[in-house]
């Protein structure tokens, strides 16, 4: 079964008490549960994590070489500022979906530039919690068409 590594990044623990006017009154566990109701559905691994930590994050990305299909990452206020969660990205070459609840364009400035945006296969933001199921059923549909591309090769080869 394919596994997707989902990462939501500093505060993220806080949502629903958090600014509820711009983040929602959804809890993270509510959140996740929406999401493995439909990773179950479509027959797909999550590995779910939070960390306050860039370092922890850039782990968390250095390490899923090999093991996960995907990433889908809130990456948080580090959007605005991680060359190194950046550089993890690109380091591990795994197709990540970068998401927000909030729509960042519509927000102060310096939420405006997304340093991981130009590194990530898409962006969703502006839905609260449907971003992140948005984005689910976005990766879902991306590995399918590589499983789908694979097949095809194959096909061709044999
Ligand atoms: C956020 C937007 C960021 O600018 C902010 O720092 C967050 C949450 C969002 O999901 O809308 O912490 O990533």
């Amino acid at each position: 079964m394919k596994k997707i590594l989902v990462i939501h990044g500093p505060n993220l623990n806080l949502l629903g008490k958090r600014e509820p006017g711009i983040y929602g009154f959804k809890s993270i566990e509510e959140i996740n549960k929406a999401l493995i109701r439909i990773a179950k559905k479509n027959k797909v691994l999550l590995e779910i994590k939070q960390s306050d930590h860039e370092g922890n994050i850039v782990q968390l990305i250095g390490g899923s070489k090999g093991k996960f299909s995907a990433i889908i990452i809130n990456p948080a206020a580090y959007t605005h500022t991680s060359i190194a969660i950046r550089d993890a990205i690109l380091g591990v070459n795994i197709p990540t979906v970068e998401v927000h609840l909030s729509n960042i364009y519509a927000r102060e400035e310096f939420r405006h530039k997304s340093l991981i945006a130009p590194v990530a296969k898409g962006q969703i933001c502006g839905f609260g919690k449907n971003s992140y199921i948005l984005a689910l059923l976005a990766v879902i549909e991306l590995l399918k068409n590589q499983t789908h591309a694979l097949e095809t090769t194959k096909y061709h080869k044999d």
